[in-house]
């Protein structure tokens, strides 16, 4: 009998929070061989303890709202979500200690604007952008997966596993935070302003981030910042982002399942599952 629990879901929620192993030891600062899919990561590695913080905030405020009292799958979907951000969080934490990704000025002062602008705006708007953002704006992750870009753009093997690792997870827990506002109010104004905060945030997390990491790439590998700031955004014209008129269609319309995905989906998270070893910890096996 193996040791550890098995990776496949076997709760209500049919999907659970797993962990792996990093040796984060092995990581270099000089990770990948690719320099704009470098600075892509070094830019998502920097932006994601802030950018899940902000997450987990939003569906911890609604885990226990009324409107949930007759879907208590949904509430188990919110905890298995906030335990699948807080393990990637950790992860990502200590990752960016050894690459110098948690030196990034610029996301302090992102992570202040955030959680000023979240205190501010109402929570069910931030679920609905949580929604926009991991259900339309990750579009991205499936031409980096059609392109694998984790497997050819010359990534040190333990940075491929983090990543591989979360973007099944990523992929697996994309529809929660839309169908749980979809079930708490799905009126039109509460998706437009998630759509709204949903863009403040993207460029807070991702746009605001480039000039200070393109400059100290560049410093680490003796280029000159212009140049190598004009290849990064020639680099970003070139992204399929997956954000088109259909994808946003499905987050506006009302009665609409996001849990239902297309088959791909399955097959690339229990591929990444089953290379990176992740398994599911006992205690919270249930
Ligand atoms: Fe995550
Ligand atoms: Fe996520």
């Amino acid at each position: 009998m193996s040791a550890r629990p098995h990776a496949k879901a076997s709760n209500e929620a049919g999907i659970q929070s797993k962990r792996i192993e990093i040796d984060v030891e092995s990581i270099e600062p000089e990770w990948c061989d690719d320099d704009f899919y470098r600075i892509f990561y070094n830019i998502l590695n920097a932006a994601i303890p802030t950018f899940e913080r902000y997450v987990i905030r939003a569906l911890r405020a609604v885990r226990d709202d009324p409107r949930l009292a007759d879907e208590p799958r949904l509430r188990e979907l919110i905890d298995v979500f906030v335990h699948q951000e807080a393990e990637h969080t950790r992860q990502h934490v200590r990752t960016n200690r050894r690459i110098g990704m948690n030196e990034i000025a610029t996301i302090k002062v992102t992570e202040r604007i955030t959680r000023f602008l979240q205190r501010r705006t109402p929570v069910y708007v931030s679920v609905a952008a949580a929604g926009f953002i991991e259900f339309v704006g990750f579009g991205f992750f499936k031409s980096h997966i059609d392109r694998q870009v984790l497997d050819t753009s010359g990534m040190q093997q333990e940075m491929a596993k983090l990543w591989k690792w979360h973007i099944a997870e990523e992929l697996e827990h994309s529809f929660i935070k839309l169908k749980v506002i979809n079930h708490i109010d799905d009126s039109y104004w509460v998706k437009a302003g998630g759509f709204l905060e949903g863009q403040i945030m993207s460029h807070l997390f991702v746009t605001t981030l480039i000039p200070e990491i393109v400059w100290k790439d560049a410093r680490a590998h003796g280029k000159r910042f212009w140049p190598h700031l004009w290849m990064f955004l020639k680099g970003l014209g070139d992204t399929e982002w997956g954000v088109d008129r259909e994808s946003v269609a499905k987050y506006f319309r009302k009665g609409f399942d996001p849990e239902i995905k297309d088959p791909w989906v399955a097959d690339r998270i229990n591929d990444w599952i089953a290379e990176t070893n992740a398994f599911v910890p006992e205690r919270r096996s249930r």
